[in-house]
Parts: structure tokens; sequence; C-alpha cells
């Protein structure tokens, strides 16, 4: 791989032990991928942040690096960590692991990462624009960013979304090529979908059934942006999708050709199976929204649902610090606090350690959480749209 003057003094260890070790990281990617060369990055979103999945060796890695004077040389945003940095205490978090999870994010601080914590840094200050290269790694932020804004990401892993943003720059192979984005499997979409559990469920099938190939989708007729984060969070969870196109939706799909390809009908009866698989559960002992983190728009929904009525179990909704701030300015917190819910900042209910807080059964409207809660949180599963979830628990 051709490395610059600056690139191979680094190699070199002439920026000293941290950049090395990093720097090191990237190229060895490079190779193993054959990308050319290393090309500048906009923007990093860092995953591995919360105590539950990096534990011990983690936080202490990233405190060493901290205190070697490692710093980001561009705008680098944090996945969600295991808690609400604020209101941990509230919500009932165990204290051990709050001050565990502390150090992390003071370490991430130290290192001149922003720390907003989130899966959708686009929602909340780091928005790439079209054809930009960036390193993100959640993989719904992937999605997202290659597929619904255009922008090009490789799914990073923690380690290397970190050395991104220290050096500046990730190597250039896979999504950031041209050739690396043509579909290989078109989708037909032959039903309705009306809320983002159909798009999650339609996701989770199709991610299950396409692996890593890169979907392109015709026959949906209409879909916001929730609904389409919603379809590429539930992709990337039961499959590894990082990219998909949809006729008339997103921005690339114009340009690409769908002759030739593989075609697969999408209907109603998978649509339900999906459903029926998904729902492990009976009555869920608490209702998470916001996977991927909720947008203003989806914040605003679940208000005017509550508005004036009583929740009898818990209800929270994940989201960024910058989502609540202005759901609170609008008056949107105070309905759902009101009526017994919590928005909950910086975490989400995969990445929080809701099996130690007692909760068995979780209701959720995201493919993505339905996927991951038995394995990661030993939780039951009730997937359903938002107005039947919270019939049950009124
Ligand atoms: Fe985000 Fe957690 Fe879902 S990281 S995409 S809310 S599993």
């Amino acid at each position: 791989m051709y490395l610059t003057r600056e690139e191979e003094f680094i190699l070199n260890g002439e920026k000293g032990e941290v950049y090395e070790k990093v720097f090191r990281l990237l190229v060895r990617l490079g190779d193993i991928y054959g990308a050319d060369k290393m090309i500048p990055v906009g923007s990093v979103q860092v995953a591995g942040v919360s105590y539950k999945s990096i534990g011990d060796p983690g936080r202490d890695f990233l405190e060493d690096f901290a205190e070697k004077g490692a710093k980001v040389k561009v705008l680098t945003f944090l996945n969600p960590a295991g808690m609400d940095m604020e209101n941990w205490k509230e919500l009932g978090f165990p204290k051990d692991f709050a001050e565990n999870q502390i150090r992390i994010m003071n370490a991430f601080k130290k290192m001149g990462i922003v720390v907003t914590a989130t899966c959708t840094p686009y929602l909340a200050g780091n928005l790439p624009r079209f054809g930009e290269h960036i390193a993100w790694s959640e993989s719904s932020a992937v999605s997202f960013s290659n597929s619904v804004i255009g922008a090009r990401t490789n799914r990073e892993g923690g380690p290397s979304a970190l050395a991104a943003a220290l050096c500046g720059v990730t190597p250039n192979y896979g999504l950031h090529l041209d050739e690396n984005r043509k579909p290989n499997i078109v989708i037909n979409v032959g039903v309705e979908l009306k809320c983002n559990s159909d798009f999650g469920a339609l996701g989770y099938h199709v991610g299950k059934l396409v692996k890593n190939k890169i979907p392109y989708f015709k026959g949906i007729k209409d879909a916001n942006t929730d609904n389409l984060k919603a379809l590429g969070a539930a992709m990337a969870a039961s499959g590894a999708v990082a990219l998909y196109h949809a006729e008339n939706l997103t921005p690339e799909a114009k340009i690409m050709e769908t002759k030739g390809l593989e075609n697969v009908d999408v209907t109603s009866k998978e649509i339900k199976e999906t459903y029926e698989k998904l729902n492990t559960g009976k009555d869920a002992d608490i209702v998470i929204l916001g996977c991927p983190h909720a947008s203003l728009r989806e914040i605003a929904t679940v208000a005017e649902k509550l508005r004036g009525k009583k929740l009898s179990k818990p209800l929270w909704i994940c989201t960024s610090k910058a989502m609540k701030e202005t759901a609170t300015i609008m008056g949107y917190t105070d309905i759902i606090e009101k009526a017994g819910g919590k928005i909950v900042c910086d975490t989400c209910m995969v990445v929080s350690p809701i099996e130690k807080m007692g909760y068995k059964t979780t209701g959720v409207n995201s493919g993505k959480a339905a996927n991951y809660l038995p394995g990661f949180c030993k939780q039951k599963v009730v997937f359903n749209n938002i107005d039947e979830l919270i019939k049950g628990v009124l």
C-alpha cells in the first residue's frame, strides 16, 4: 500500500507508541483487504463504549491511551454506553457498573471525542455529506450513512474506528470504492409497510436471506427516514448488510443497474411469519423504544399517544442527549414523564444491563432489538407496533 512520508513517520514510531500502534492496525487492515492507500475521513463513530461489552480490559486500554496523550484528529462520536450518563441512579443502574462506565467516558473525553453516545449520530450533530468518506462502527449507523445519506464507510470494529479517529484516515477498500457499492440481489416488496415494526420485520427477513449482500428494494411505496433506519438496522443485525438501495428512496438507487440480478419476492406471508418468529414472550414487563435511537418525530409520536394516559409498567424511549433536549423544549418529555415513561439518553436496551435490573420480557418495535435481546440480555421479546406495545403497559 502506498504511504505518504508523514504516514511512514507514524509507522516508524516517530509520533509515539500509541500512534504507531493504531496506524499499524490500519495498515494491516489495508493489506488484508487490498487497499491501495489511506484516505482522509470526515468523521468517525466509535463502538465498544458500554462497560457491559468491553469490561475491565477495554476500560484499562482506553485509560492507557488517554493517559499517553492520544487525541482524535476528526469529529468523533460514540456509540451508546451502558447507561444514561446523567440519570443512571434514578433509572436503577447498578453503582459499580456506573463507576466503570464513567471512567470509560472520561477516557474518551480526554482523547477529544464528543461524549454524545448515540447510534444515530447523524441526528445529533455528526452528519456526513453524500459521497464523503467516513469510518463508523455501529452497524445501523453504517447502514444509514451508506444507504440513506450516500456517505461511504465500511463496518468498522471499535479498534479500527478509534485508529481512524486518531490518525484521520482509513484504508481505501470495500464500500469506499464505486465497484463495491453495486447491488447483487433485488427484493420485490409486495406488501404495504405501515410502521417501523413492519420495516423492521422486512429488514430482519431480508438480512437473514441475503447475509452480507447488497439488496436493491423495489416496490416500497413510501418511507420516511425513521422507517429506513429501522429497515437498515434490522438487516445489519440479522444479516451483515452495510449498504442497501431502495428505488425512488435512496440516493444511489437511480444509478444502479439491476438487470440480470437474482430476484426475491417478499409478501405479507413472510412479514407475518417474521412477527411470529420474533415474538418469544407474551406480557412485556418493560417497553423500550428507540432502536436505533429515536428521532424527534418518533419521540413526538410517542408523546402524542401517551398524552393524558397512565402507564402501569415502565416505558423507555432511548435517544441522544440532543434529541432529548429538543423534546424537553417542545414539552414532549413532560407528557411522557407525566404518563410514567422515561426518555433515556446515551444507552439502549441491548448495551445496558437490563437483565440485572429485574426485567425478563421486553417489548420493542425494532427488528434489531428483537434480534439481539434474547442473546445479549436474556430477554423474551414482545415485537409489535407502538400502539399495541403501549396498550400492553397501560
Ligand atoms: Fe442503537 Fe442499541 Fe439499537 S446501539 S441500533 S439502540 S441495539
